[in-house]
C-alpha cells in the first residue's frame, strides 16, 4: 500500500505532545471529578484515540459508553441537523457526564448533542476536547477541557479522519492539499 507521509503536509502534535497533553487534560478531570464518578461519552468515531488514552490516564473511577452521531444536510459542511446512529445504553438520570470529543469545527454536533443528553436529566454535562478551530466555530460552546486550539486548517490523525482514512496516525498532522483539491 500506499505511504501516508506522502499524503501530509505537515505534523501539527507529535504523538510524545499529545499524550503530555492528554495526560495533563486527565490530571484537571482528576481534580474536578474527585468525589464523584464520571461516565465518559464517547462520540464515535473520532474520539476513538482520545477517550482510549484519556481513560487510560485518569485516577477516578469512570464508565464509558458511547454514541454515533451523523450531521446531514446538502454538501460537506456540518448542517447541524444531527442523527443519532447509535445511542448510549446508559441511563444519564443524575449521572456526571462528561462528552469525549476529538475536535469542535463548527460547533453544530456538539451543540446539538450536548442539549440532547441535559434533557435526559444528567447532575452534570461538560466536555473535552482535544481540538478546537475557534475560527470555524458557527455556535459557542461552553467547553471545560480543551487540549489544543488550532487554525481552521484539514488536520488528520490520531482519530480524525479523510475520507474515513488515516484515523490510525499515532499524531495529527495537516493534509496536503492535493488530497482533498
Ligand atoms: C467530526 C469530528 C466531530 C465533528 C465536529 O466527526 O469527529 O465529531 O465532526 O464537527 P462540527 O463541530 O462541525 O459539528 P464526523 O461527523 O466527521 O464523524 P467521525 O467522528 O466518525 O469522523
Ligand atoms: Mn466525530
Ligand atoms: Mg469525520
Amino acid at each position: 500500500s500506499q505511504d501516508v507521509q506522502a499524503d501530509l503536509k505537515h505534523v501539527l502534535f507529535t504523538k510524545e505532545q499529545i499524550q503530555t497533553r492528554v495526560a495533563e487534560l486527565a490530571a484537571q478531570i482528576d481534580a474536578d471529578y474527585q468525589d464523584r464518578d464520571v461516565l465518559l461519552v464517547g462520540v464515535l468515531k473520532g474520539a476513538v484515540m482520545v477517550m482510549a488514552d484519556l481513560s487510560r490516564a485518569l485516577h477516578s473511577h469512570v464508565t464509558m459508553d458511547w454514541m454515533a452521531v451523523s450531521s446531514y444536510g446538502s454538501g460537506t459542511q456540518s448542517s447541524g441537523v444531527v442523527r443519532i446512529l447509535k445511542d448510549l445504553e446508559t441511563d444519564l438520570m443524575g449521572k456526571h457526564v462528561l462528552i469525549v470529543e476529538d475536535i469542535i469545527d463548527s460547533g453544530l454536533t456538539l451543540s446539538w448533542l450536548r442539549a440532547n443528553l441535559m434533557s435526559r436529566g444528567p447532575a452534570s454535562v461538560e466536555i473535552c476536547t482535544l481540538l478546537r478551530k475557534p475560527d470555524a466555530a458557527k455556535v459557542e460552546i461552553d467547553v471545560k477541557y480543551v487540549g489544543y486550539e488550532i487554525p481552521n486548517e484539514f488536520v488528520v490523525g490520531y482519530g480524525l479522519d479523510f475520507a474515513e482514512k488515516y484515523r490510525n496516525l499515532d499524531f495529527i498532522g495537516t493534509l496536503a492539499p492535493h488530497i482533498y483539491e
